[in-house]
């Protein structure tokens, strides 16, 4: 049976935290200039329908560094779902390669595409989820904390694909999760409910900023506007005044929190170039641990660890 990645919750608990730990040992085998290349041979395909900068950049060095080869298809390459549908593309690049990598917008497609293709798929983000990224952040939290016990993890702005994913997460690991989102702006129904009965970790979605910072571990934003909603960003701005993390925020959360961002952000209106400069900043280290843990997905999917 073939592996995909789509969701955090396709890996089990032990598979999450044996991510974490693999990707640690990868990473350090990368930086020493170890000469580790499981995937020489191989080729990857991967389908952006949105733009990208470091889930391109890290996906095709990290499987570089790894001795495959990557080919990017771009928006208008393929034009998966219109110029050919998701099942017949699925199909014919598993002829060709050995894993498929997607960025896509409906996350019905990347469902069909690992339905139909016979080799791997790894979610790129979708506009439902991106689970690549939340596994970076909660690496990159691992990391500067040194463990994971007592995490509370406040996210302040939309409720969207990131934040579905940090609830998916929240299913496989234990931690205290609270979305500050304005009231039109709530995380999927279904995904909140489902890690509300997993009983796993509490979650909390709430509309106040100032008391869901308070003792946080990690202040999370990401932008008012994501990719294929940018034309209703001066609407958004309007709901989302308050909404913006900055010094008041960072304040009230734990004299020690992590801020951490997906990237790209928009600086001045959901992250104050203060915080993202500041102390506590942790996103350039965030974006490098985008292709470790990524470099370890691939493995994993693989079934090469
Ligand atoms: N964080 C992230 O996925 O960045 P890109 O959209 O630039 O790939
Ligand atoms: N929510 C953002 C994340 C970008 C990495 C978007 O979908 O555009």
């Amino acid at each position: 049976m073939k592996r995909d990645f789509l969701h955090i919750t396709d890996f089990t608990s032990a598979e999450v935290l044996e991510t974490l730990e693999n990707a640690k040992e990868v990473k350090a085998k990368l930086k020493s200039g170890e000469n580790y290349t499981p995937f020489k041979g191989r080729s990857m395909a991967m389908i952006f329908t949105k733009p990208s900068a470091r889930t391109r950049i890290s996906f095709e060095t990290g499987f570089y560094r790894l001795g495959g080869h990557a080919v990017y298809l771009g928006p208008s390459d393929i034009d998966i779902g219109k110029r050919e549908a998701v099942k017949d593309i699925a199909r014919v690049i598993s002829r060709y390669n050995d894993i498929i990598m997607a960025r896509l917008f409906d996350h019905n497609h990347i469902l069909e595409l690992a339905d139909y293709a016979d080799v791997p798929v790894i979610n790129a983000l979708t506009d439902y989820n991106h689970p690549c990224q939340i596994m970076a952040d909660i690496l990159t939290i691992q990391e500067h904390r040194g463990h994971l016990e007592d995490l509370k993890v406040v996210y302040i702005g939309d409720g969207n694909n990131i934040v579905n994913s940090w609830l998916r997460l929240s299913q496989r690991i234990p931690f205290h999760f609270v979305c500050a989102c304005p009231e039109n702006y709530t995380p999927d129904a279904d995904t909140v409910k489902a890690a509300q009965d997993a009983g796993l970790s509490t979650i909390d979605i709430q509309h106040d900023p100032a008391i869901a910072a308070q003792k946080a571990d990690v202040i999370y934003t990401d932008v008012w506007a994501s990719m294929g909603q940018k034309h209703e960003k001066e609407d958004r701005l309007k709901h989302f005044k308050g909404f913006q993390v900055n010094e008041t925020i960072m304040a009230a959360a734990d004299e020690n929190a992590l801020f951490l961002h997906c990237l790209p952000a928009e600086r001045g209106l959901e992250v104050t170039d203060t915080v993202i400069e500041g102390r506590g900043s942790v996103v350039f280290d965030e974006a490098e641990n985008r292709m470790h843990v990524q470099n370890v997905l691939l493995l994993k999917i693989a079934g090469e660890i």
